[in-house]
């Protein structure tokens, strides 16, 4: 039977204790019960910065924010299904909605082939957060990010609210990835900027930013190279189930905290793909770049360090003219529809 420790006590007094909980971030999650919805939806259950959450998916969001509701942190969760103006209701007053929805990978897809399947559903959705919770901070997960932001922020522009400080496609799970990938040559946890895009070559990790990395050419090419197509390392590893979720799950959860943090005056740095004029002369208007967060969303697009290599200077080269048209793809959907 279970008893209660000293540190399951110390917990459960945390766990209720919480004031910034109690009025904290009310959050929106999109897709809540797929592969991703589910442990991010659980991760933002147990941040004490999270208030309120709202889960809204076609299938069993209900059920799933019933089954979270039962762990005794202090937010409040709720669920909606399409039924009488779920998503409307699930998204009123929501500071933070993110975005999971969407059709993951197979072995043997690009991200882009997902495109024909999420496009309606970002729209769908970004229509809805357009009119219901414009001043949200939007994060969008579903892929391909590299054309389902720029869409989003069609949806926004053409309703004129677009706010291009509250709408990011979350990278996360590159710098995730960069980091722990780092950790195995260095043995230290470190912030490794990545930048460029969310699809193969457009993903461009600076690993000139980890001073403690010593490899060889061929090391370094292998280490950016596993970087760039880690999503196929976990698409392959699942063999037809599926893509990253888990480390998805942890990567989201973590943009949520950061946004919620800065919106609550901290100096936090995270990168992202967001509407970015730093290469609009090479015709390039959405990039991932290094952002310092704030109080109302992005607050600054840093510029990139001055000691990144030749090779990753190369790398963004390479990336503009794949991120330009994918960014198209997602607009041009916009005006078609
Ligand atoms: P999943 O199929 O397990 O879950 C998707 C969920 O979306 C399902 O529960 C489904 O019912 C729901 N859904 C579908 N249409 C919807 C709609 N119109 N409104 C609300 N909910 C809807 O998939 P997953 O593994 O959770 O992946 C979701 C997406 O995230 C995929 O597109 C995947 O490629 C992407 N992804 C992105 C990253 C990233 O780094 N940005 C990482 C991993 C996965
Ligand atoms: C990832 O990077 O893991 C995601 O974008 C999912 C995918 O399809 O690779």
């Amino acid at each position: 039977m279970f008893k209660f420790t000293t540190a399951s006590k110390n917990l459960l007094v945390r766990s209720f204790s919480s004031s910034v909980s109690a009025q904290g971030a009310k959050v929106a999650v999109l897709g809540a019960a797929g592969g991703i919805g589910q442990p991010l939806s659980m991760l933002l259950k147990l941040n004490p910065l999270v208030g309120d959450l709202n889960l809204y998916d076609i299938a069993n969001a209900p059920g799933v924010a019933s089954d979270l509701s039962h762990i005794n942190t202090s937010s409040t969760v709720r669920g909606f299904s399409t039924e009488e103006q779920g998503l409307s209701k699930a998204l009123e007053g929501r500071d933070v909605v993110v975005i999971p929805a969407g059709v993951p990978r197979k072995p043997g897809m690009t991200r882009d082939d997902l495109f024909g399947m999420n496009a309606k559903i970002a729209m769908d959705l970004s229509i809805a957060c357009a009119e219901v919770c414009p001043k949200a901070s939007i994060l969008i997960i579903s892929n391909p990010v590299n054309s389902l932001l720029p869409l989003a922020a069609q949806v926004f522009k053409n309703k004129g609210v677009f706010d291009p400080k509250k709408m990011i496609g979350i990278t996360t799970l590159d710098l995730v990835r960069a980091s722990r990938f780092a950790f195995e040559k260095t043995g230290k946890v470190q912030f490794i900027p990545v930048i460029g895009g969310h699809a193969g070559t457009t993903i461009v990790p600076l690993y000139s930013q980890c001073s403690s990395l010593k490899l060889s050419p061929e090391d370094l090419a292998a280490l950016v190279h596993r970087t760039q197509f880690g999503g196929d390392e976990v698409v392959q590893a699942k063999a037809g189930k599926g893509s990253a979720t888990l480390s998805m799950a942890y990567a989201g959860a973590r943009l949520v905290d950061s946004v919620v943090r800065a919106s609550q005056g901290e100096d936090v740095v995270e990168c992202g793909f967001v509407a970015n004029d730093t290469y609009a002369s090479e015709g390039v208007d959405y990039f991932a770049g290094i952002l310092r967060l704030g109080k109302e969303g992005v607050s600054e697009i840093l510029p990139l360090p001055e000691n990144i290599t030749q090779l990753e200077k190369d790398a963004i080269k390479a990336a503009l003219p794949q991120l330009a048209s994918a960014a198209k793809k997602g607009i041009d959907f916009v005006t078609n529809n």
